[in-house]
C-alpha cells in the first residue's frame, strides 16, 4: 500500500469535510450522503436513470453476458450455502464466485486500505459496484461504520447476497453503470470490472461516475502515472460479451492523474484512489 502524496491527501480532507454536496433527486427527495446514512433504505429512490446514454444496453444484452459468465459459478461454489471466508478456508480451498482476482488472499492489501480511507476521508456513505459476491468485503474492518450499497448487474448476484448479507448496514441493489448515475456517496469502489468492457462502455460508466457527485473514486488500473501508457495498453476489447485488456487509466482516453493512495494488486494491477470529479477523461 502507498500513500503517494499525502500533502493533497491532507488537503482532500479539508475540502471535503467543509463541502457537502447537495442533490436533490426529482421528486424532491434528499439524497445527500448525510441523509443516506440516515435513511439506508432511500437508495433506490435516489440512483438517477440514463437510459439514453450511448453506453445503455437497453436490451438487456451486458446483463445477459454476465448472467451467464456467473450462473455455472454459483452452482458449482454455493450448492445453496452461504459462502463466507470461514466456509472457503474450512474447505482448504482459495476460490471466490466472482473469480481469482477476488479472493481472500488476493485483496489483502485493499482491504488493509480501506478502513484507512474511511478514517482519513470521514466516510460514510460506501457503493461498492460492481460488489460481486461480498466475500472478501466481510473482512473489511469498520465496515458497520459505514453505510454499505453492493450493486451488480446481475441479480442472481444481488439475490443472493440480499439472502446472505443484507443488514441494517448493508444494502444490495442491481445496477447497470452503463443506465444510471448512483446517489452522491461518499465514496465508491469501481474493482475489476472496466477492464472487462468496451472503451465506449468504460467512457460511459466514468461519464455517470462524474456526474453522481461522488466524493472519492477507487477503481482498477495497470500501469502508473510516472510510466505513463505503453503500446499495447487500452486496445478495444469486444462491445458485447465479457472482454479483457490490461486497461491503463493513465493512458488516453482517460488520463487520470496522479491516484492519492494506492492498494497493490496481483498481474501488475493496483487499485487507485481519486477526488471526483477527474476533469480529464476525453470523453
Ligand atoms: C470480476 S467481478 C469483480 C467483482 C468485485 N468488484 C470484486 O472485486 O470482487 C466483475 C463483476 O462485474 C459485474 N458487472 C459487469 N458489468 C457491469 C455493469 N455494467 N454494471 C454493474 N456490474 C457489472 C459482473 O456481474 C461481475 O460481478
Amino acid at each position: 500500500m502507498k500513500i503517494i502524496n499525502p500533502e493533497s491527501a491532507t488537503n482532500d480532507v479539508l475540502l471535503t469535510t467543509t463541502t457537502a454536496t447537495t442533490f436533490k433527486d426529482d421528486n424532491g427527495i434528499d439524497c445527500t450522503s448525510a441523509s443516506l446514512f440516515a435513511d439506508p433504505l432511500k437508495f433506490a429512490e435516489c440512483i438517477r436513470p440514463d437510459h439514453e446514454a450511448s453506453s445503455c444496453d437497453n436490451a438487456g444484452e451486458a446483463s445477459r453476458d454476465w448472467d451467464s459468465w456467473v450462473r455455472p459459478r454459483y452452482k458449482s461454489y454455493t450448492k445453496d450455502e452461504c459462502i463466507t471466508p470461514e466456509v472457503v478456508s474450512n474447505k482448504g480451498t482459495n476460490f471466490a464466485i466472482s473469480g481469482r482476482g477476488s479472493t481472500v488472499e488476493a485483496t489483502k492489501e485493499l482491504r488493509n486500505l480501506l478502513p484507512m480511507i474511511f478514517q482519513k476521508y470521514n466516510i460514510k456513505t460506501f457503493l461498492d459496484c460492481p460488489c460481486g459476491d461480498f466475500m472478501w468485503m466481510q473482512l473489511v474492518t469498520n465496515l458497520n461504520q459505514v453505510q454499505y450499497f453492493g450493486a451488480d448487474i446481475t441479480k442472481q448476484t444481488v439475490e443472493y447476497n440480499s439472502h446472505c448479507f443484507e443488514s441494517s448496514r448493508v444494502h444490495f441493489h442491481v445496477i447497470d453503470w452503463s443506465c444510471v448515475i448512483p446517489p452522491p456517496v461518499d465514496l465508491l469502489l469501481v474493482r475489476d470490472v472496466l477492464f472487462h468492457l468496451s472503451t465506449s462502455r468504460v467512457l460511459g460508466i466514468l461519464n455517470h461516475i462524474n456526474q453522481s457527485g461522488a466524493k472519492y473514486l477507487l477503481t482498477t488500473s495497470f500501469g502508473s502515472f510516472s510510466q505513463g501508457v505503453v503500446a499495447v495498453d487500452n486496445y478495444e476489447v469486444l462491445e458485447h460479451g465479457v472482454g479483457y485488456r490490461n486497461i491503463n487509466l493513465y493512458g488516453r482516453p482517460y488520463n487520470f492523474p496522479e491516484p492519492i493512495m494506492q492498494a497493490n494488486e496481483s498481474r501488475g494491477r493496483h487499485v487507485g484512489l481519486w477526488k471526483l470529479p477527474i476533469e480529464t477523461i476525453e470523453f
